[in-house]
């Protein structure tokens, strides 16, 4: 028997409060939109991948955009690598910095600067390597740490995979319905989802496609939880919308918009955060009256004044006087304050 005191049981207790998370994606899954989506309810939100060799060498400077606030509640902080001495001494670093609840591996990512490493994806077809990997990361934290995955390489062996981190300590993994080989097309194969979670004890949370709540109730039983990616991106509300919340009405939309910038301005500074946004707003801003035409300018904008008069232009019956940040959680204020902004 291990002395080793028992983690915190962190992925079980929150999917008990209805099973939606943010799913890591790189170029949106920063701070500010994490902070968002976790307001709206999702159960949990990790960054983007980051390099575990990058995270040795450099600490914090390798992430891209996803690095956490200070303090920053449910966070989980997703790893890229192949080496298990490597990603355990990244773990442990990051551990130190900021305290996440949970760490993950990126094992399905098929991008090929990251596949050529043996990181990612291609981590799918040594499931040996992918236990030792969660093993190591899983000694050196006192934090659970958890795996994504995708349904295989070009084959689906995502049950072999799976079983093998779930021996290596895994608390709990994602699983993506495509492989490697499908990339983005066709549709996630959510009965393999299915199938993949009755083999393991631990909870498997589901990847792919789901971007409306009828989605996300026809889906729910085939895992412990769901992961929704690029259906909460300009649309962090879809958290409350899947787990029976109402929707938004336009002004609100538009107010939701405005103050992600705002966000985005004091974590960037604001020419970095208006350029972040500009990937961003338009997603914000689809399939009602005036839309279209806040799409066509918005790719433009550079600074926060630019967006208020063009949402003002537009939605003249819309206030943005008293939009505020908001302190989503004690100590955004400082952290943000004393963190980036002051760096920049
Ligand atoms: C722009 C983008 C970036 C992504 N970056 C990551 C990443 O850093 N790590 C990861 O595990 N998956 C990443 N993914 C995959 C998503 O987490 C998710 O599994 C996939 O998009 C399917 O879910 P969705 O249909 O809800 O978007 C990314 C996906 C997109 C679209």
């Amino acid at each position: 028997m291990s002395n080793t005191p028992a983690k915190p049981n962190f992925h079980r207790q929150q999917l008990e409060q209805g099973g939606a998370v943010l799913a890591p994606m790189a170029g949106f899954s920063d701070a500010p939109f994490r902070l968002l989506c976790r307001e709206y309810g999702a159960a949990w939100a990790v960054t983007e991948m980051v390099s575990s060799m990058g995270v040795v060498m450099n600490g914090k400077k390798s992430f891209e955009i996803g690095e956490p606030y200070e303090g920053e509640p449910n966070l989980v902080i997703q790893l890229f690598g192949a080496d298990p001495q490597i990603m355990a001494e990244a773990g442990a670093k990051l551990y130190e910095e900021f305290k996440p609840v949970a760490l993950d591996i990126n094992m399905g990512c098929p991008v090929p600067k990251i596949v050529k490493n043996g990181g990612g994806a291609c981590l799918l077809q040594t499931p040996d390597l992918a236990h030792d990997l969660i093993s190591a990361l899983g000694k050196a934290v006192p934090i659970p740490v958890s795996a994504k995955i995708r349904l295989g390489w070009d084959k689906y062996n995502a049950i072999e995979v799976a079983k093998a981190l779930e021996s290596g300590g895994a608390a709990s993994i994602a699983l993506h319905g495509r492989t490697r080989a499908q990339a983005y097309t066709g549709q996630a194969d959510w009965d393999k989802i299915e199938e993949v979670s009755s083999h393991l004890q631990v909870p498997l949370i589901g990847s792919g496609d789901v971007t409306t709540k009828a989605m996300f109730e026809e889906r729910k039983h085939k895992a412990s939880g769901i992961m929704i990616g690029r259906g909460a991106i300009g649309r962090p509300w879809i958290f409350q919308e899947v787990l029976g919340g109402v929707s938004l009405e336009i002004p609100d939309i538009v107010r939701l918009a405005y103050r992600h910038c705002l966000l985005n301005v004091e974590w960037y500074g604001e020419h970095t955060g208006m350029r972040q946004m500009r990937g961003v707003l338009p997603h914000y801003f689809k399939g009602f009256a005036g839309a279209n035409r806040v799409r066509q300018q918005i790719t433009q904008v550079s600074s926060l004044e630019n967006v208020r008069l063009l949402l003002n232009e537009i939605f003249p019956e819309v206030s943005l006087d008293d939009v505020v940040m908001g302190a989503a959680f004690e100590g955004h204020k400082a952290a943000t304050l004393n963190g980036h902004i002051a760096r920049e």
